[in-house]
Formats: structure tokens, sequence, C-alpha cells
């Protein structure tokens, strides 16, 4: 893809015009920093099975499976950087355009690429755990020490509560603060721009479909096609980074 290509120019030409522009973002926005996503071929689901919430709270062994892939993940974002993708999406912010960051990544890139970016977290984050009883918050490195030398899942020191990475996990309640900035923003926005989704889980999905009734431009950069194309203003199947930072001149 290239500063050229007609779609990626017509892009450029909306990112200039539109004044109240909210970034959606899925996986794949961070796998050119090298963090598989979850469905193209070779993705995280395709290896490893999620952990549904009600099996969390239902077994010492399936916490046991949710921490072992929780941790596994995280040691994984220790070594890794934000991209061009969230560079360009920075570059947004910086422009004075961007009106929110919508993200279903756990990962915090956007945060590492832009400390002063508010971003609203909808599958919540793997930067620490909580008590699911008391709300009592806890760190990641002393439960992966325990984990790792005693095989031991953690519990509350308050409460006795089980503890679980601050991730939304299948069957759990979508965190109710996040969801409802997402929605006042998106119905807002004059652009929503989606990076990196296929767009099959709900309700985060929904969002573009709101944004299309509430008069957005909808504009969709994806590798592979998404059900929500067809209500889409401009649809470009290209790499983020590619084409976002030919659209915004970043490298
Ligand atoms: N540039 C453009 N598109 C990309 C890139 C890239 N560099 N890398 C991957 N993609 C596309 C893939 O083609 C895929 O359609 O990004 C999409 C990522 O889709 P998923 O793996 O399903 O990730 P996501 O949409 O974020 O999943 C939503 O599902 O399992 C849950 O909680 C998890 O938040 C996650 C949610
Ligand atoms: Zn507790």
């Amino acid at each position: 893809m290239t500063a050229i290509d007609p779609a990626v120019a017509e892009l450029a030409r909306w990112l200039e015009q539109a004044r109240r522009i909210v970034v959606f973002t899925g996986a794949g926005i961070s796998t050119e920093s090298g963090i598989p996503d979850f469905r193209s071929p070779g993705g995280l689901w395709s290896r490893l099975r999620p952990v549904p919430f009600q099996e969390f709270l239902a077994s010492e062994d399936a916490r046991r499976a949710a921490w072992a892939l929780t941790l596994s993940l995280h040691a994984r974002l220790t070594s890794i950087e934000p991209n061009r993708g969230h560079r360009a999406v920075a570059e947004l912010a910086r422009r004075g355009r961007l009106t929110a960051v919508i993200t279903q990544n756990i990962d915090g890139l956007h945060q590492r690429a832009d400390p002063a970016q508010a971003v609203i977290e909808l599958h919540g984050t793997s930067a620490y755990a909580c008590c699911l009883d008391c709300g009592a918050r806890y760190e990641i490195e002393p439960i992966r020490q325990v984990f790792e030398t005693q095989g031991r899942v953690p519990y509350c020191t308050h409460c006795g509560g089980p503890v679980k990475a601050a991730t939304i996990s299948f069957g759990q309640a979508m965190p109710q603060a996040a969801m409802a900035a997402a929605e006042r923003a998106t119905r807002d926005a004059d652009l929503f721009l989606v990076l990196g989704s296929s767009l099959v889980v709900h309700p985060a999905a929904g969002l573009v479909g709101l944004a299309k009734r509430a008069g957005a431009r909808v504009v969709i950069v994806n590798r592979e096609a998404t059900d929500y194309d067809v209500i889409a203003d401009l649809v470009i199947g290209g790499d983020i980074g590619a084409v976002l930072g030919a659209a915004l001149a970043v490298d």
C-alpha cells in the first residue's frame, strides 16, 4: 500500500476534514508489534482456549489455566513496543482531531505510544489484577512469582475472594463506565475509524453500527473482510501501519 493508493488518499482527505474522530481498535493494530491476534490463521484462539468467566469462578483448575494464559501473554508485553499504527493514531491526537481511542486490546500499547492519550479499554487491561469480590487491586509480578514457584493461584488477602487479571473474559459483564463513555464518543463522532478488528465480538462491534446510525463516516482498515464492510463508507484491506502511516505521513 503506498500514499498514492486512491483509497489511502481518500482516507487522508477524510482525516483532514474530520473534527471528531473516534478510533476503534482490535488485536490487528498490535500484530505489527509482534503480538498475534486471535482469529487470523495461527492466531491465539487457534492454539489456546479462552477460559470463560463462569468456569473461572467455578473451578481452581480453570483459574490455574486462565492464570497460565494471562502470565504467558503478560510476559510478552514486556518485550514489545508500539508500532507505526499506534504512532499514527497518536498523530491524530496531536493534530487535535481525536476525541477517543476505544480499544478491545489489553496490551496498553496505545498508552505507551501516547501517554497523554485517554484510552477507553472495553475489555479491560492485563496491567494488573483485581479481587472479584471486593475489588482490591493486585500487581502481576508478585502473582507470577508465587504461581511459577509454588503453582498457587492468587486469592484476596483482604477477603479471600478469587483474584483475576483485570481483563474482561467471555461471559463477564462489560465495564459499564467504559461502555458508556465509548457510546457517548461514538454518537458524537463525525468519523469512526476501525483498525484491525474482525468485528465479531459484541457489544464492542456494535459500536460500528451505532456510529453509522449517528451519522458518522465509517472507515474500516483491516487485512480481512468483516461483516460491517457493507455499511462502511470506506474499506481498506491492508496493513494498518502502512495504510494509516501513509495517510498521515507518519513513519
Ligand atoms: N493490519 C490490518 N489488519 C490486521 C493486521 C494488520 N497489521 N493484523 C491483523 N489484522 C486483522 C485480521 O485480519 C483480523 O481480521 O485484524 C483482525 C483481528 O481480529 P481478531 O483476531 O478477532 O481480534 P479482535 O477483533 O480484536 O477480537 C475481539 O475477541 O477474543 C476476544 O477479547 C478478545 O478483544 C478480543 C476480541
Ligand atoms: Zn477481596
